[in-house]
């Protein structure tokens, strides 16, 4: 039988109402995108440089905090309250330590993002100033990649990187889940529970997708980056020169 694209789940039946269903089939295409962007497929075949992480790790040091300082300004809204849980999934710390290990004490002033970047913290920050509803979908969109796919990237980048221990990984960490499947279960329960109008969710959906192709575009942003770096290596003694063409003002 014929069935719509919209109403597909996987192969296990139909989408129900649940927004943790509509969110994953809403974005099912942009997640296969995200997977097949060049950094990805570095990172999925154990390519991964020590220059592509670095630069990724900035890159997400900027969104978490962005995302993250958000989600606490608004953590009693009736939309945010249900999936606040920084105890167990905040990464902000995480990613300073781990930024603090690759570029030593002097860290924040090695942070380097590209323009992409930018305008996901803006989107980021404007959400959570006027529309805290929708922070749900890049909550969802980084938090549960990172307890899926996230898990299996921590032992490839510990391998890609030949790092001996568990130092300059603790991004992908979660002291405080101890079963990451029963936590996305218990996340997806906490989603289906906000209380939504249909068109609060359609928002809610079309944010997700955007949130999806934010992290293409950042990277997208960081591979050119680096390139541009390559090229330039032997041309320009400083890094600022490489990267400027990608900072937005
Ligand atoms: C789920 C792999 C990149 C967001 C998953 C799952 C796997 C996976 C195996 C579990 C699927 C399931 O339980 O049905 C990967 C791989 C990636 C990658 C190998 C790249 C190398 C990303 C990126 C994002 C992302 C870049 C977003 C920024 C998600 C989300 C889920 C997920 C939100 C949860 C889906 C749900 O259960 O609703 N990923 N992923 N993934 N991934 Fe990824």
């Amino acid at each position: 039988m014929e069935v719509t694209k919209s109403a597909r789940k996987d192969d296990q039946g139909e989408v129900g109402s649940d927004l943790s269903e509509r969110i994953k089939a809403a974005t099912k295409d942009n997640h296969v995108r995200a997977e097949n962007t060049q950094l990805m497929l570095s990172y999925q075949k154990g390519q991964i440089t020590l220059p592509q992480y670095k630069v990724l790790l900035c890159s997400l040091y900027e969104i978490y905090k962005a995302l993250e300082e958000e989600l606490d300004r608004n953590s009693s809204h009736p939309a945010v309250a249900p999936i606040y849980f920084p105890q167990e999934l905040a990464r902000l710390e995480s990613l300073e330590s781990d930024l603090e290990f690759f570029f030593g004490a002097a860290w924040r002033k090695r942070v380097i993002v590209p323009a992409a970047t930018h305008r996901y913290e803006q989107r980021l920050r404007q959400i959570g100033r006027e529309k805290p509803e929708l922070l749900v979908a890049h909550a969802y969109t980084r938090y549960l990649g990172d307890l899926s796919g996230g898990q299996v990237l921590g032992k490839i980048t510990q391998k890609s990187l030949g790092l001996s221990g568990r130092e300059g990984l603790s991004f992908f960490s979660f002291p405080g889940v101890s079963s990451p499947n029963r936590f996305k279960q218990l996340y997806r329960s906490r989603m289906n529970s906000v209380e939504l109008t249909e068109d609060e969710t359609a928002a809610v959906l079309e944010e997700a997708v955007a949130a999806f192709e934010l992290n293409i575009q950042v990277f997208d942003d960081l591979q050119k980056m680096l390139s541009v770096a390559a090229e330039t290596s032997d041309q320009s003694e400083s890094g600022g020169v490489k990267t400027s063409l990608f900072l937005s003002s």
